[in-house]
């Protein structure tokens, strides 16, 4: 992720026009903040629950709130408006392991009574393991 106001220079050559640009670098930032924002959310709230296992309501909008961000942002980057380089295949991969944590969490928030401390420590697993993609997959 480059910072968006590393590219906040009128007239860098290298960006082509720093409004539009700025812009949407700035909308990437936030988009990430909230997306980081919401898989402490779930990684916390699951955590803290493993004695008397339970989904934590945070934990769901949490999970949907980082599920979206990501979703906007692998679209924009992949859309070619940002000046980041888009990883698909990295992207993909993320998107099954979210996709599995969250269909984990919908069904814990569902079912309370079938909430177990397996159930939590798969949904921690699954967000270390992406926190692990996002990071070491350059
Ligand atoms: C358990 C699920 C997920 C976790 C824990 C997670 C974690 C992270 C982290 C730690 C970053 C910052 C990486 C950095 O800036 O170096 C990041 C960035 C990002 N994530 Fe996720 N993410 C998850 C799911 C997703 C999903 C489902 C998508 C969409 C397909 C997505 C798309 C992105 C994008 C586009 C970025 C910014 C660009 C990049 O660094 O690759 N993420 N994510």
């Amino acid at each position: 992720m480059t910072w968006a106001f590393a590219y906040a220079t009128p007239g860098n050559p290298a960006v082509g026009g720093w409004p539009r640009l700025c812009g949407v670098n700035i909308f990437l930032g936030i988009l990430l903040v909230l997306h980081l924002l919401g898989w402490a959310l779930v990684l916390g709230g699951t955590l803290t629950n493993l004695r008397t296992p339970r989904i934590a309501p945070g934990v769901l909008h949490g999970i949907l709130t980082a599920l979206v961000t990501g979703i906007v942002m692998a679209g924009l980057i992949s859309s070619g408006a940002t000046d980041e380089d888009p990883n698909n295949p990295k992207f993909a991969v993320k998107l099954v392991v979210a996709a599995v944590a969250t269909g984990l969490v919908i069904f814990g928030s569902t079912r309370p009574e079938r909430v177990t401390r397996r159930l939590l420590l798969g949904i921690a697993v699954l967000v270390v393991l992406n926190v692990s993609i996002a990071v070491l997959w350059t």
